[in-house]
């Protein structure tokens, strides 16, 4: 009889009939996913609920009996919630824990909990449970940092530095729009986050272990009492895709690169070169040898796990890629590659939060960086424009504006407008303030751009998108 445990082992298998002898050790080890998958017990438990629900309501298993079983899942579950119960280690993982803990309380019954089901179709369940969790976990830290970057954006509107490409000083740019660039990104992690779950909302159970069953399940029922959005169509497809785990880690990957580029910005910005930021005391680190030392540990992790993260979906492509229909045993790798993604996501979302929260922007150094630089360089070109000169024309006549400048050891800045005009006779009666960073930033007004009013309607723009 298989609920003998005839194969001796310490902890009862939910395979072991056809077998003869124990489990070898090392085997039991390997195979062992209970350490991990454990967090997925209310999920499981859930699950296991709306399950059997159904089968009482379809009449499959006796009513009485479906109720006694969902009643004792529900104490189990209240036991470990107050430390009562807990979980047999032995247990191959989270399904073989909690049922045996049922057999534990009310005996041979709870036998009945996985007619019509497998363990692949169970696990495939709980696991989607447990994503739609941890992905609305995540909207919300992300939903968090961009106000965030918002509040910050606010109080920075007229604080212009220099706009870089290839690390160069390209043009003035304002703060408040170099932070809400990093605001869209974000954006689009929540699209792809939202994507992402509405993908993962789709019901597995009722595929029994690949091929269906033969019982007159009702899958609408279970997907109703779940809050699925939907069920899967096909039984294969339903026990062996992990397209949602590899969405999911995709999205968290390009998360974490956004929060990697700017994790860069930051650590540059406070290295005493640039000194564009100063970071308070409670989110900096020290050196055990230099006593002087002070350092941007969280921007420097945020852009360290980013490489985990993708090292996660790496994982999982490369598990998934040459796997034949349908559960295959390398499937269960997927959710340490998930709960680390996860986890790292989670840790630091808030604690980059808090850096920039705290962080002091140096308005004086940002400014002063745009002295002497030709950041305005397209400014004058674009001067020239309105005058009615080509552009490619006014690129080479700033050009050598800029080369004379150079060869002089000077600024833009240091050209008023009768040296500009001396320089080139289309600047004569010039605008006073034509090489100023502030007029430069002012002037870009075109929708996107970096002027102070335009970006405080970007500001408006972002709450809104919030908001909706
Ligand atoms: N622990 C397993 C996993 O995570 C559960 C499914 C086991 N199914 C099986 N046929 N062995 O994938």
């Amino acid at each position: 009889m298989a609920h003998d445990n005839p194969s001796g082992d310490k902890s009862a298998k939910l395979w072991g009939g056809r077998f003869q002898e124990p489990t070898d050790d090392l085997v039991a080890r390997l195979n062992n996913s209970l350490s991990f998958d454990q967090r997925m017990w209310r999920h499981d438990i859930r699950a296991s609920i709306a399950h059997v629900t159904m089968l009482g309501e379809q009449g499959i298993i006796p009513s009485s009996e479906a109720a006694q079983i969902a009643a004792e899942l529900r104490a189990i579950e209240r036991d470990i919630q107050s430390g009562a119960a807990s979980f047999d280690q032995e247990a191959e993982d989270i399904h073989s824990a909690l049922e045996s803990l049922l057999t534990q309380r009310i005996g041979p019954v709870a036998g009945k909990l996985h007619s019509a089901r497998s363990r692949n179709d169970q696990v495939a369940t709980d696991f989607r449970l447990y994503t739609i969790d941890a992905i609305d976990h995540i909207l919300g830290l992300v939903r968090s940092f961009q106000h965030c970057l918002v509040d910050i954006a606010d109080g920075e509107t007229e604080t212009v530095l220099p706009g870089c490409t290839h690390l160069q000083h390209g043009q003035p740019v304002v703060l408040a729009h170099h932070l809400l660039a990093y605001f869209w990104m974000m954006e689009r992690d929540h699209e792809r986050l939202v994507q992402a779950r509405h993908r993962t909302n789709a019901l597995p159970l009722g595929a029994g272990a690949l091929a269906g069953t033969t019982f007159p399940i009702d899958r609408q029922r279970v997907a109703d009492l779940l809050g699925f959005a939907s069920v899967i169509p096909n039984s294969l497809d339903a026990v062996s895709d992990r397209d949602f785990v590899l969405d999911t880690l995709s999205a968290a990957s390009i998360l974490m690169m956004h929060c990697s580029r700017l994790a860069e910005d930051i650590i540059v910005w406070n290295t005493p070169e640039f000194a564009f930021v100063a970071l308070h005391d409670s989110v900096a680190t020290g050196s055990s040898i230099m006593p002087q030392k002070k350092n941007p540990d969280v921007a420097e992790l945020a852009r360290g796990k980013a490489g985990r993260v993708f090292g996660d979906l790496m994982t999982m492509l490369t598990v998934m890629k040459g796997l034949p229909l349908s559960y295959n045993k390398d499937m269960q790798e997927d959710k340490e590659a998930l709960f680390d993604a996860v986890d790292t996501v989670s840790a630091i979302l808030p604690a980059f939060e808090r850096l920039l929260r705290t962080a002091i922007f140096r308005r004086d150094r940002m400014l002063a960086a745009t002295t002497g630089d030709f950041s305005t360089a397209t400014d004058l070109a674009d001067y020239l424009v309105r005058q009615g000169m080509p552009f490619r024309a006014a690129h080479e006549v700033v050009g050598r504006i800029v080369l004379h400048c150079v060869n002089a050891g000077i600024g833009l800045e240091s050209l008023d407008s009768e040296a500009l005009a001396g320089l080139a006779g289309e600047f004569a009666g010039c605008p006073a303030d034509i090489t100023s960073v502030a007029a430069s930033v002012g002037g870009r007004t075109a929708f996107g751009g970096t002027a102070p009013a335009t970006v405080r309607e970007q500001i408006t723009l972002a709450r809104g998108v919030m908001s909706s």
